[in-house]
């Protein structure tokens, strides 16, 4: 199992949600969150100046599935998520070690 996180912008989560239902993905967390990339928040960079870190608004993603669907996941955020303007995010994949489901105590894929 892989956890795929998407760092995305605001506006593409439903979107994205949309996407990832047709995918038949079970579920996901999406929390509202701030931060700032390469630009450090700016949508310009005078060289040599001096400048404030600024975070801007960006929504991130967690959905948690098998291994073998975290290619496919990943790239379909990354093809709806693109507007082709800085600031479109990242998507980070780590591998998860165990699931539970609360209710049922199933485990691992077939807690999913
Ligand atoms: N190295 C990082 N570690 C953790 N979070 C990051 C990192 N880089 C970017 N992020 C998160 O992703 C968001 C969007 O980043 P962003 O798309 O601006 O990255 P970038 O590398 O500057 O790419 P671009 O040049 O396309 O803007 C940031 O606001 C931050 O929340
Ligand atoms: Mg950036």
């Amino acid at each position: 199992m892989k956890l795929v996180t998407a760092i995305i912008k605001p506006f593409k989560l439903d979107e994205v949600r949309e996407a990832l239902n047709a995918l038949d993905v079970n579920g996901m967390t999406a929390t509202e969150v701030k931060g700032y990339g390469r630009q450090k928040g700016h949508s310009e960079i005078y060289r040599g100046a001096e400048y404030l870190v600024a975070f801007l608004p960006k929504v991130k993603i967690d959905v948690v599935v098998a291994a073998e669907r975290s290619k496919e996941v990943a790239e379909t955020i990354m093809r709806v998520a693109r507007t082709g303007h800085i600031g479109d995010g990242k998507i980070f994949v780590c591998p998860i070690e165990r699931v539970l489901r609360i209710r049922t105590g199933e485990t691992d894929a077939d807690a999913l």
